[in-house]
């Protein structure tokens, strides 16, 4: 088969084409039986290809034929030995991912800024996390990556240890010496898995960090639909096979999935690599340049930094991907939120995530000048009005990142101890039972497990005062935490 074919969207098309008389789910069939303004609005074409598992159209948990040639040639595009489609987004094939290599009891090396989805499948799973710290970095309060050196210092004091997960590249684009942490847990002959949700592109452009299948990893979970083109809650996951086994991973995904698998979603993942196994090379080409001048025009901005390459030359920033452009707004004087609902407010602007010193703004293939025009339009009159606004000189806000906390359970135990719930003030020292995040990113300022220090809570406050999504606890306002039942942690 040719990367120009698309098996299972065209596949779908025939079949709806022949507009068989349906006596199966969806019961909308086709959409007569829905509301009409829902219908008129996604159109007959999205209801036609919303069908189910039925025989001609192959099965997901045990894909014999379209869906089968769909995955084969998906496998070719990312250089894979295998890759399974999933219905429930890059969260569904991280939890596979990590549920396919670790049982009860056994140790995971992660780094402590990962996805809750990582965390989510240690707590199902039972593994012990190893944490490595990621590097930080004080100019921007953000996390790195992590580096060859932590994983083989981590290796040698747990050489039981059953997996090793790397996110690669991170959030905003920074990538480590994913090659080099390759070569040292294969060593040791453990498999290593990575969070590629914000790396669909870098396998299809050389002046891009290395992909996960080209740096020799074991399995990827890759974001199609965040930046690759295929529908929201698609993604795939990526399997070289030696040490992981392809058949344990089909039952795993098969355990975690939906028996009624969108046919919509799996479609636009076979059109989606089809565009980037075909084009991908010239988009990128392009995406990229256009991010690179637009970055050139933000940083002639008083006041306002785009990250870029100068940041590179450390083994936990060892490449970048070029069209994330994260700006920097500590220097006007205001958090990464204030500047979000500025070009919200002021531009009908919508960035992909804010903290409380950054902006994160993608370009993608779908970008022209022109948007790229109207963006730093608005970043120019933002630092205009701010320099004007203000008599005395701006005050750039201080970074600070506060510290990990100390893991006194292991997450599963935590999650699942009697617990009680304790005013979010008086909760230092504390063993928490819950997860406490900013989303976006998602990444967890507690974890169950650790103990609650008050620097912790104080960040948590800084957050929800700057206005940013402080996620998590069963109580949403944060009034209270949860913590387990009546043991104070002893240091
Ligand atoms: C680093 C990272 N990993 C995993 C995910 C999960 O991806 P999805 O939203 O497709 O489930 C995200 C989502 O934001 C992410 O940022």
């Amino acid at each position: 088969m040719s990367q120009h074919e698309t098996p299972l969207f065209t596949g779908l098309r025939e079949h709806a084409n022949k507009n068989p008389l349906q006596f199966h789910i969806p019961g909308h069939k086709k959409g007569q039986g829905m509301d009409e303004e829902f219908k008129d609005f996604i159109g007959p074409n999205a209801l036609s290809i919303d069908l189910i598992n039925i025989t001609p159209l192959d099965d997901l948990h045990h894909p014999k034929g379209m869906i089968k040639k769909a995955q084969a040639l998906a496998a070719q595009a990312f250089g894979a030995d295998h890759t399974f489609f999933s219905v429930q987004g890059t969260s569904g094939a991280i939890m596979t991912m990590i549920m396919s290599v670790v049982s009860p009891g056994d140790k995971i090396l992660v780094p402590r800024n990962v996805h809750k989805s990582i965390m989510t499948a240690i707590v199902f799973s039972g593994a012990t996390p190893i944490f490595i710290h990621p590097e930080i970095d004080p100019e921007l309060g953000i996390s790195h990556g992590i580096t060859p050196d932590s994983v083989e210092k981590a290796l040698n004091q747990h050489p039981d240890t059953k997996a090793v997960l790397v996110i690669n590249p991170t959030y905003f684009g920074f990538a480590a010496d994913l090659k080099g942490i390759v070569d040292i847990a294969h060593r040791f002959d453990v498999p290593v898995l990575v969070d590629e949700a914000h790396g669909v592109l870098i396998h299809f452009h050389d002046h891009m960090p290395l992909s996960a299948m080209q740096a020799g990893a074991d399995m990827a979970a890759t974001s199609v639909h965040k930046l690759g083109g295929s529908l929201t809650g698609s993604s795939i996951l990526n399997v070289r096979e030696g040490l992981v086994s392809p058949e344990r991973v089909q039952t795993i995904l098969s355990m975690m999935t939906t028996t009624s698998t969108s046919y919509i979603l799996l479609a636009s993942l076979d059109a989606a690599r089809r565009r980037l196994a075909t084009e991908g090379y010239t988009l990128i080409e392009k995406t990229i340049r256009l991010a690179n001048e637009t970055r050139a025009k933000i940083n002639d901005i008083p006041n306002l930094y785009c990250v870029g390459e100068e940041k590179l030359g450390t083994s936990a920033t060892f490449d970048y991907d070029p069209s994330k452009l994260l700006i920097s707004v500590k220097d006007l004087g205001i958090t990464g939120y204030d500047a979000e609902t500025w070009l919200r407010q002021n531009f009908n602007i919508e960035v992909e995530l804010s903290d409380l010193y950054n902006i994160l703004c993608l370009i993608t293939t779908a970008d022209h000048e022109k948007d790229t025009m109207v963006l730093v339009q608005a970043l120019s009159q933002l630092s205009d009005e701010l320099s004007h606004s203000k008599n005395e000189e701006i005050k750039s806000i201080p970074v600070h990142v506060p510290d990990i906390p100390v893991l006194a359970l292991s997450p599963r135990d935590a999650f699942y101890a009697n617990t009680e719930s304790v005013p979010f003030e008086e909760s230092a020292g504390r063993i928490i039972a819950e997860f406490v995040m900013v989303y976006p990113p998602g990444i967890p300022i507690f974890i169950p497990g650790e103990i609650i220090t008050k620097e912790n809570l104080d960040y948590i406050k800084e957050n929800l005062e700057a206005g940013l999504p402080v996620q998590g606890p069963e109580n949403a306002d944060l009034k209270y935490l949860k913590v387990i039942q009546e043991q104070v942690a002893i240091r």
